[in-house]
């Protein structure tokens, strides 16, 4: 009798929370953001230390250094962003490009005249960058010299006329894989003892330039500043065991409240970013309810008043195949979840971003996994794109801002 009573509780709470598992038919509030994303070097690097050749970090020994050549083909890929109908990209600043001999003394003309002709071509086509300060390639001389604080302070001065920004891309994934298990750049392995200097050194990064924001930039562009985490949705083994759920939700802790909680007790975010890909398994594993449920977490524990982004979700295919309905397929059932956490959870869900615009260098993974909504052939010196089946689907939906019959 009581684990029936404990059955029809449990139920009940999560109908009242929304948790049903039927397609919603519906629209997204007016003005949502649709996006798409990438990051530097993954579309238009120049150079790695970590990824070169002969070391090993990368699948095959492949390196970022052309990778999609977006460097020389951004008008290009404007033109697939408006094909697509987005009207925000985000993508990140190569450090290394601005900034070639890693000190800040020394600018790169080209580099600051390209970003900013990517800037002018997608607000000419009515398209909000938001650019990601960090996604991962710092310049090697900032990584040895501990400049990277400075280094954040100076590019929040640049030149760029954007008003949406990102400070951290995934600071777990740098601590955790490139500062503890040496799987990711810098490639560092530690004792348990260098991921929370990496953490507490990226965290102490965010505030300082989200606080220079705040003071110089804020009002006068009007604009909004915020940190991307990532976070797999933990699955207790047993459900109705508290021990198990207890379990489940101490990994989210650890994961994500880890650099949640500093920043948004100490209010130095102006929303939350979440890349979301899987539930805790397989990376491939598509897990749709999970992004509500995590959407749900967010609002329960940073406040119902925090605006949140998913600013990556996508899938691999590997196969690079054009009749991409695996994506479509997983498109469809997460993006429908993030609108049930909208109009059954009430939450405040204000943009989504698929990853990717189209296929790159996937770090340590190189060439091996394909995410892009464009197909990018890697072996051809031009780097064309061709649009996936995805694109129609993901265009369309963006159309209709929503599920409509
Ligand atoms: C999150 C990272 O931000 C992105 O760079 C990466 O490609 C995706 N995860 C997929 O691994």
């Amino acid at each position: 009798v009581v684990l029936i009573i404990y059955i029809v509780v449990f139920c009940r709470t999560n109908a009242v929370n929304g948790d049903n598992d039927e397609f919603y038919h519906g629209k997204f509030p007016e003005n949502f953001v649709w996006g798409a994303a990438t990051a530097s070097q993954r579309t238009k690097y120049l150079g790695c230390v970590y990824t070169q050749k002969g070391i090993g970090h990368v699948v095959n020994d492949e390196t970022g250094d052309v990778a999609c050549d977006s460097y020389h083909k951004y008008e290009e890929d404007v033109k697939l962003l408006k094909n697509l109908k987005v009207n925000h990209y985000r993508f990140s600043i190569s450090w290394s490009r601005i900034l070639p001999k890693g000190t800040l003394e020394v600018i790169n003309k080209n580099g600051v005249v390209y970003y900013n002709n990517l800037i002018n071509a997608l607000m000419k086509e009515g398209i909000t960058p938001i650019v990601t300060l960090y996604h991962w390639d710092l310049p090697q001389a900032l990584q040895e010299g501990r400049m990277a604080q400075q280094f954040y302070q100076r590019s929040l001065r640049g030149v760029c006329a954007v008003k949406f920004w990102i400070t951290l891309n995934e600071p777990y994934v740098v601590s955790y894989h490139g500062h503890e298990i040496g799987a990711m750049a810098p490639g560092i392995k530690g004792n348990g003892d260098k991921i929370y200097i990496a953490a507490h050194t990226l965290i102490k990064s965010h505030a300082n330039a989200y606080r220079i924001y705040e003071r110089e930039f804020k009002n006068k562009q009007n604009g909004i500043i915020g940190i991307t985490l990532n976070v797999h949705w933990q699955v207790a083994k047993n459900p109705f065991s508290p021990a198990d759920v207890k379990a489940a939700d101490t990994a989210t802790q650890f994961q994500y409240g880890w650099f949640a909680h500093p920043v948004f007790i100490n209010g130095s975010s102006d929303f939350i970013g979440i890349n979301f890909y899987t539930s805790g398994s397989t990376w491939l594993k598509v897990t749709p309810t999970a992004i509500r449920k995590m959407i749900k977490w967010t609002k329960d524990y940073l406040g119902p008043n925090v605006p949140i982004y998913i600013t990556e979700n996508g899938v691999s295919d590997r196969n690079g195949t054009l009749q991409d309905s695996h994506r479509i397929y997983y498109y469809n059932l997460y993006i429908n979840e993030v609108l049930k956490a909208i109009r059954l959870g009430g939450c405040d869900v204000r943009g989504y971003m698929a990853w990717s615009l189209m296929d790159n260098f996937e770090w340590a993974r190189g060439y091996s996994e394909r995410f892009g909504l464009h197909y990018v052939d890697f072996n051809d010196p031009k780097r064309p794109r061709t649009p996936k089946k995805s694109v129609d689907f993901y265009s369309k939906l963006i159309s209709n801002n929503g599920f409509v019959h």
